[in-house]
């Protein structure tokens, strides 16, 4: 078992496959961000199946597969094959922003994926562009919202059940279409969550100006729904979200506020990036190589050792707050689209 010098199980691994995204989404990568393939950077395939054997050997439990976007990683499907049987694994999931999932959904399940997180932030396909298009740019066909609709319908065709639909709100954004979300999810039977916006990176820095707090959207939500809310817990692994639902309805409503209320005390992931550095705390910028003692010829005992100092490292909580003031130049660099939400 993994328990870190707070008393708290890691049992989550968030894996990030790949750098790279096929969207840049306001809050998560700078237009100016240009994310070379270098792959040797990245961990390959053999690479990745050991250190996640690995992982799980020492008592991960659930592991999900994230990016930049994951489904752009070369034989995703593969890796998922492989990954969801091996020993003591009990979950293998997902999040995408779901543009490649009309095409992979059938495979993906077949090979072993259990359930996909989807981003998305606009229904309508105007503000869709404004939020996840490079400025000025001319738009890529099959990178609008019409492939992500696809998306989800494949993944709720194939049984990648409950699809969770993630929402970031930004204010002056999207927050309009707070309500319009809530019935889209209910008549889609996905599961929906509302993110506040986190100031990690640059790019999510600069959107303090538009965060909206979790009290805000739950009341917006009031606002329109009134007393149909009712309190919820649909999600045994809920996690970092609140869930709530509308009376007569199965489809639940989460919000996660990982600024305004954060739920550190009950953490229970890491993340490893594509690179292969082991992240403790998604607001922190201390990091464990373990590409280099991989490439260097360390022994299975020799990894397990690293991620147990790693584990010990994790900070008993996140330090956004410290964040905000951060300028650009600052020591903040950490960019969303390298660890994977
Ligand atoms: N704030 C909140 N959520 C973010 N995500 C990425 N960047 C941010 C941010 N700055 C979310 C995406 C996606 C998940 C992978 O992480 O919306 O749902």
């Amino acid at each position: 078992m993994l328990t870190d010098s707070f008393g708290r199980t890691i049992r989550y691994l968030r894996v990030s496959v790949t750098d790279r995204c096929n969207l840049f989404c306001r809050y998560c990568r700078l237009s100016t961000e240009e994310i070379l393939p270098n792959n040797k950077e990245i961990l390959d395939f053999d690479e990745l199946v050991r250190l996640l054997r690995i992982f799980l050997e020492l008592g991960i439990e659930r592991i999900r597969l994230t990016g930049g976007e994951p489904l752009l990683r070369r034989n995703l499907v593969g890796l998922v094959r492989t990954v969801s049987r091996l020993p003591g694994l009990q979950e293998l999931t997902l999040t995408t922003n779901a543009l490649l999932l009309e095409r992979y959904a059938a495979a993906l399940q077949a090979a072993g994926l259990r359930r996909v997180n989807i981003s998305l932030d606009s229904l309508d396909p105007d503000i869709f562009d404004t939020i996840t298009r490079r400025e000025g740019a001319a738009p890529t066909p099959g990178t609008g919202l019409p492939a992500v609709l696809a998306g989800i319908a494949a993944a709720i065709r194939v049984g990648l059940h409950p699809v969770k639909v993630n929402m970031v709100v930004m204010r002056g954004i999207n927050d309009h279409e707070i309500p319009a979300m809530v019935l889209f999810a209910q008549q889609q039977g996905v599961l929906l969550r509302f993110i506040e916006t986190m100031p990690i990176g640059e790019a999510g820095v600069g959107m303090t100006d538009h965060f909206m707090p979790a009290e805000e959207i739950l009341a917006r939500i009031h606002h329109h729904f009134g007393s149909q809310l009712l309190p919820a817990t649909a999600d045994k692994d809920a996690g970092p979200a609140r869930y709530f639902s509308r009376a007569g309805t199965e489809a639940a409503i989460g919000v996660i506020s990982a600024r305004s209320q954060h739920f550190c005390s009950s953490c229970n992931r890491m993340r490893l990036t594509a690179k292969g550095n082991l992240v403790y705390c998604l607001g922190r910028q201390d990091r464990m190589d373990l590409k280099s003692l991989l490439r260097t010829g360390a022994s299975d005992a020799e990894l397990k050792t690293a991620i147990r100092a790693a584990v010990d490292l994790k900070p008993e909580r996140h330090a956004f707050a410290m964040q905000e003031g951060a300028t650009p130049h600052s020591a903040i660099h950490a960019a969303m689209s390298a660890l994977g939400g």
